[in-house]
């Protein structure tokens, strides 16, 4: 395959930052065609990244025969549409987390890629991050031993995104930070602890800043000034869990939008040979730098190593994993059936703060 074309689902803030520039730098790929229902942003969208063709009916981007492969980028309500009717009309499929709003219509999308023969990949960016991509090399060599523990944080003291849009409305996306950021931390954790079977979930959800929340989005603010949350907020802005796995690892996970806390994205591992923590907050004044120590023994003795690691962007190692995956006919690296324990996980959650008891899967 000569070139590789793509078409874009959504034309919102993930696919003009990230999507859009990443897949344009690649050699030998076209960005095609995009689709918005929102036509003024369409128009705005296509011209300022030179995109040929715009739909506001992604049928009509999905019919465009030259176009091998679709990146969804909507409210997580439209994945399981979108990603189904793509794979169904021969195009292969990067999709925004979370997959889907649940495990049945993961399900779904999960079989009908395979019926199809066609890729199928989460865009689970943090697997791209240079800290978790160095984690993974030094575990699979070994180095770390057994993991029998992780702790797992995605925390914002204020920022909530969206607010009065599709985020903050659980019929739209699902839930709050669980499914939207803790997602990121939740996948990330279990990849590096070799992907073990969940068993058995704790987890409770908390909404205590619903009335007076401000709208942080990303990056999120850290004063409570600006507008005012108007519109509808059902879902929570705190979850904490602990996750049992078969093999006898725990994982313990936390996401908020909002709370009394610093910022920051934090993973710890604990092996029995070495064990990580990656992350600062940002008061440490490292968010997004995602720094690494690995606590292991060298010659009797307790060593801490920092690795010296080059900057990435996440989001083009990404793509170009991707375009990598077309071309070459490789397995994506989120497979089907880490994809689908994630949404297991996060639905055992919800289900278990709902109900107040633990829920197994
Ligand atoms: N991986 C990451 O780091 C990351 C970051 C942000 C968002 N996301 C995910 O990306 C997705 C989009 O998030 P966003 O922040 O760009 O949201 P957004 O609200 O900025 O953009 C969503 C776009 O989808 C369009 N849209 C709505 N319904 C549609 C439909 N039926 N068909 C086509 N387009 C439709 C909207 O008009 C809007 O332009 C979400 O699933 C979100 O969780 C991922």
């Amino acid at each position: 395959m000569e070139k590789v074309r793509i078409g874009i689902i959504g034309v919102g803030g993930i696919t003009q930052y990230a999507h859009i520039p990443c897949f344009q730098k690649l050699e030998n790929v076209e960005i095609m065609a995009i689709s918005d229902p929102n036509e003024d942003k369409l128009k705005k969208v296509a011209e300022k990244f030179n995109i040929p063709q715009k739909f506001s009916d992604y049928q009509e981007l999905l019919a465009v025969k030259e176009i091998d492969a679709v990146v969804i980028c909507t409210p997580n309500v439209f994945h399981k549409e979108q990603s189904v009717a793509a794979l169904q009309s021969g195009k292969h499929v990067l999709c925004e987390k979370p997959v889907a709003l649940n495990s049945k219509e993961t399900g779904e999308i999960l079989k009908t890629a395979k019926e199809r023969g066609k890729k199928f990949m989460v865009a689970f960016c943090h697997r791209f991050d240079n800290t978790t991509q160095i984690l993974k090399k030094y575990i699979e060599q070994g180095e770390f031993g057994e993991i029998y523990y992780a702790k797992a944080t995605y925390l914002r003291r204020r920022g909530i995104p969206g607010l009065g849009g599709w985020f903050t409305i659980k019929k739209l996306s699902g839930g709050g930070p669980l499914i939207d950021c803790g997602v990121h931390m939740l996948d990330t954790a279990i990849w590096l602890m070799g992907s073990p079977k969940p068993v058995e979930v704790v987890g409770s959800s908390y909404n205590k800043f619903k009335k007076e929340a401000t709208d942080g989005g990303w990056p999120p603010v850290e004063s409570r000034t600006g507008d005012k949350y108007s519109g509808t907020f059902d879902v929570e802005d705190l979850a904490t869990s602990f996750i049992k796995f078969a093999n006898g690892a725990t994982l313990f996970l936390e996401a908020s939008w909002a709370g009394n806390s610093e910022t920051g994205l934090f993973l710890s591992l604990f092996g029995t040979k070495a064990g990580a923590k990656v992350g600062q907050s940002e008061e440490e004044g490292k968010m997004g730098g995602r720094g690494l120590k690995i606590f292991t023994e060298k010659q009797g003795g307790l060593v801490d190593i920092l690795p010296v690691l080059p900057e990435v962007n996440p989001y083009q190692k990404e793509a170009e994993h991707f375009v990598e995956c077309i071309r070459e006919n490789k397995e994506p690296i989120t497979k089907p059936e880490e994809i689908l324990n994630v949404v297991k996980i996060i639905e055992a959650i919800y289900l278990s703060a709902e109900k107040g008891e633990e829920v197994k899967l």
